[in-house]
């Protein structure tokens, strides 16, 4: 907070928020007495219900029940984040939060923390909007807006939309305006150190920087989602996992102003599959070993994929300097139009206005299989494979590329990349090829059942 905020309006922000909270759950426990049909939030004697935990009935909680307003201009965060502390904390029966359908819900920066006493999903079928303005972030400490930290079981459902009204965010940054600093921007939605996500049947519209961020997340299954941004808002990724694992996104439709999925830092078993992309740029690996950092990726599989317009089709991305590796990873069945750059391995990344220096330390690129790649490129150099001269990429892998060019030839473009290629390859591999060439390499990841 910038300004002196009075004690008193912060006792009397403390009161509202108790009284609201005692408010729902006089609510809950009255609801519970009368459907008898809950357990065991008041125990009922002998009620002939089984202790069996998979028969318990499910709580909902309405937040239109608790006064939200849902008109988009009233804030309704204290609301959801009194009904999550009531289906996180108090309800021991698994809980349900229902965000109706038909109206817009304006939330600020939100914490939802666990854990949870029991399951919980959040049905979200009506508009969630962020404040239009990014002032409203001076009173919060974090670039977080819908936060979600230490939950189990947690499911995000419902057909409703999350819109984090990022354009003022965009003209803030210094990718749109030279003249302005570079300053970061909040991601729409976070979840930190989860395990047993189940994200489905949600639409992320224009967040202020990535839509749907994993960091330190285990077992996740996200799918039918939808993220949706215009093609020149910065930063804009679709779904990012940072040191997660475990992780299946399936069935996804992404454009964006940047990555549709990004996976970085310490991930390992992750799963994408069944994904249209475009734009405007692609699915990457990276950007790994920014300001000499570490990271170990490894068993990853991009499996399914139709880019189109993109920038880049699959990449790997990696700065000079970091170290860790990079590996054991599968981009196969990948059907591309228009993409500037469909193939790429680039370990001389940099995003950065003044340019980055050579270095003998990288992040190492080991055992990348591209399979069964087609379609067009929008550039002559449809596969480039740029490796550390320290640290060649080994045991590279082409099989069954076919990426014609929209306006004549294409090429591939090889620096000290090692591997060997099987099955028709076009353009023509440039692959060296190395004395131990080992059998395609397995991948392990996630098998998390629907
Ligand atoms: C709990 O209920 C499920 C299905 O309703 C049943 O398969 C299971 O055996 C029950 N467990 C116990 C301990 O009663
Ligand atoms: C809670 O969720 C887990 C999976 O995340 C599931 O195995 C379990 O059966 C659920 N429990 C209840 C009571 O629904
Ligand atoms: C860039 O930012 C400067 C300073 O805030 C502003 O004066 C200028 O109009 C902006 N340019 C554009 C193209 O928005
Ligand atoms: C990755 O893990 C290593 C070892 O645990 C750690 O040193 C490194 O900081 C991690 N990197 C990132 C980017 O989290
Ligand atoms: C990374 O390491 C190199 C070589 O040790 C050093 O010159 C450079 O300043 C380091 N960069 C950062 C961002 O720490
Ligand atoms: C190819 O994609 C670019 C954007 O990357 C777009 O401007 C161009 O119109 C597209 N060309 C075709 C033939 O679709
Ligand atoms: C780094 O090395 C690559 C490969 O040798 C070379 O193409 C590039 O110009 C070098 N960059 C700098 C900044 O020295």
């Amino acid at each position: 907070m910038k300004t002196a905020s009075s004690p008193k309006t912060f006792s009397f922000c403390f009161k509202y928020s108790f009284l609201h909270v005692l408010f729902i759950i006089l609510y809950f426990l009255s609801n519970a007495a009368k459907s008898n049909g809950f357990d065991p939030i008041i125990q009922l004697p002998s009620s002939g219900l089984s202790r069996n935990s998979s028969r318990q009935k499910t709580v909902v909680l309405n937040i239109d029940k608790f006064g939200a307003k849902g008109d988009g201009i009233a804030d309704d965060s204290k609301i959801l984040q009194d009904v999550w502390k009531v289906a996180c904390s108090v309800s021991s029966s698994p809980a349900k939060i229902v965000i109706p359908s038909g109206n817009s819900y304006l939330v600020n920066p939100t914490n939802f923390g666990g854990p949870c006493k029991s399951n919980v999903t959040l049905r979200i079928s009506g508009t969630v909007v962020a404040p239009r303005d990014p002032e409203v972030w001076d009173a919060f400490d974090a670039l977080k807006w819908l936060y979600f930290h230490d939950v189990n079981d947690l499911t995000v459902e419902g057909g409703g939309v999350i819109n984090g009204m990022g354009e003022k965010w965009w003209d803030q940054s210094c990718k749109r305006n030279k003249s302005h600093p570079c300053t970061n921007a909040p991601r729409a939605i976070t979840f930190h150190k989860c395990n047993n996500l189940k994200i489905r049947d949600i639409t992320l519209v224009d967040s202020q920087k990535n839509h749907m961020v994993f960091t330190n997340c285990r077992h996740v299954a996200a799918s039918r989602l939808r993220v949706i941004a215009p093609s020149d808002s910065p930063n804009t990724d679709g779904v990012h996992i940072s040191e997660s694992t475990q992780v299946q996104l399936k069935d996804a439709t992404i454009a964006t102003g940047d990555d549709c999925v990004s996976i970085v830092s310490n991930s390992t078993r992750i799963s994408i599959s069944n994904v249209i992309c475009g734009p405007v740029h692609g699915i990457s690996i990276g950007s790994l070993g920014k300001s000499n950092s570490s990271a170990m990726v490894h068993d990853i599989v991009v499996d399914g994929v139709t880019l189109f317009d993109t920038e880049n089709g699959v990449r790997i991305k990696t700065w000079q300097g970091g170290s860790g590796y990079a590996q054991k990873i599968i981009f196969q069945n990948i059907l591309m139009h228009n993409v500037s750059h469909p193939i790429i391995i680039d370990q001389y990344y940099c995003d950065s206005s003044s340019p980055c220096a050579n270095q003998t330390s990288a992040v190492s690129i080991d055992s990348i299989s591209f399979r069964n790649i087609r379609g067009t490129s929008a550039t002559e150099e449809a596969i480039t494979l740029s490796c550390s001269e320290s640290h060649p990429c080994k045991r590279l892998y082409l099989e069954d590329i076919e990426l014609v060019s929209l306006s004549g030839n294409t090429k591939s473009f090889c620096w000290e990349a090692y591997g060997r290629s099987s099955g028709m390859i076009h353009p023509p591999s440039c692959l060296l090829s190395a004395e131990n060439v080992s059998p395609q390499h397995q991948v392990r990841v996630n098998k998390t059942a629907e």
